[in-house]
């Protein structure tokens, strides 16, 4: 099996002293749908923060064997989409396949590349119609598969999301939760919505206070009341 993101006794403290990550140990196999679920605070943005180089900690974070630093960060960045919390965090475009664009562009691809891409990516998520749309003019559902839209055009092998049903309603977050599960590649999925991680993801951690403080297959883990109410997850 090939291993897509190890993490070794990663800890990462915020300029202010705020201790976020305190020796984080995972492994995420290629292919794999992985969840991380742990209360408000746990750690888990900043974790994910980690996986493409927006943060570097203390400990090693290896994509696809590749240490993450400051200095591979932009060559990771083409592997690992990070999926920000708040779409309008990734959409700044007048029009939505402008956004969608944005990346490939700036990876001096030709522009038909760019345009395939492009096309490519709003199909996979269902958006093909509204390519000249305000993406502001979009639901909250049409813009959080926007913004993985804006992400798929990188063709990247790791997709990390970030509490992606948050406000979401049933439809929104049955939607999204049909696109994740037709992408292949390996998924990361952060958030505290257990049903939908459940639902998603085979293996799961449980983050608390920076760390991991359970691993194990999804339904194991999300049906263990002891835990869930102990690291304040029910
Ligand atoms: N920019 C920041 N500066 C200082 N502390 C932060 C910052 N962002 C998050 N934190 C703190 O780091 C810890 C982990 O936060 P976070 O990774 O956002 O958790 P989660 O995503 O699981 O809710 C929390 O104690 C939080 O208050
Ligand atoms: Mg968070």
């Amino acid at each position: 099996m090939t291993t897509a993101v190890k993490i070794r006794d990663l800890s990462y403290a915020y300029p202010d002293g705020t201790a976020a990550l305190a020796g984080v140990n995972l492994t995420v196999e290629a292919g794999a749908s992985f969840g991380l679920v742990g209360a408000n605070g746990a750690g888990k943005s900043t974790l994910l923060l980690h996986l493409n180089g927006l943060l570097c900690g203390n400990g090693t974070v290896e994509i696809f064997g590749e240490a993450v630093t400051k200095a591979t960060a932009k060559k990771i960045r083409r592997r690992v989409a990070l999926l920000f919390q708040d779409p309008d965090d990734m959409l700044f475009m007048p029009r939505l396949e402008d956004d969608v664009a944005f990346g490939p562009r700036n990876l001096g691809l030709a522009e038909e590349e760019v345009a395939a891409r492009v096309r490519d990516a709003l199909a996979a998520t269902g958006l093909e119609g509204l390519e000249r749309r305000s993406p502001h003019h979009l639901s909250l559902g049409e813009r959080r598969r926007a913004s993985i839209a804006a992400a798929l055009a990188l063709k990247p092998d790791v997709l990390a999301l970030d509490e992606p049903t948050a406000n979401l309603d049933g439809r929104g977050r049955r939607e999204l939760g049909e696109l994740l599960t037709s992408l292949s590649g390996t998924k990361i999925i952060a958030g505290h919505d257990l049903a939908f991680v459940g639902r998603l993801c085979a293996e799961v951690a449980v983050l608390a206070a920076g760390k991991v403080v359970a691993l194990g297959p999804a339904d194991k883990i999300l049906g263990d009341e002891e835990i869930l109410r102990e690291y304040g997850l029910a």
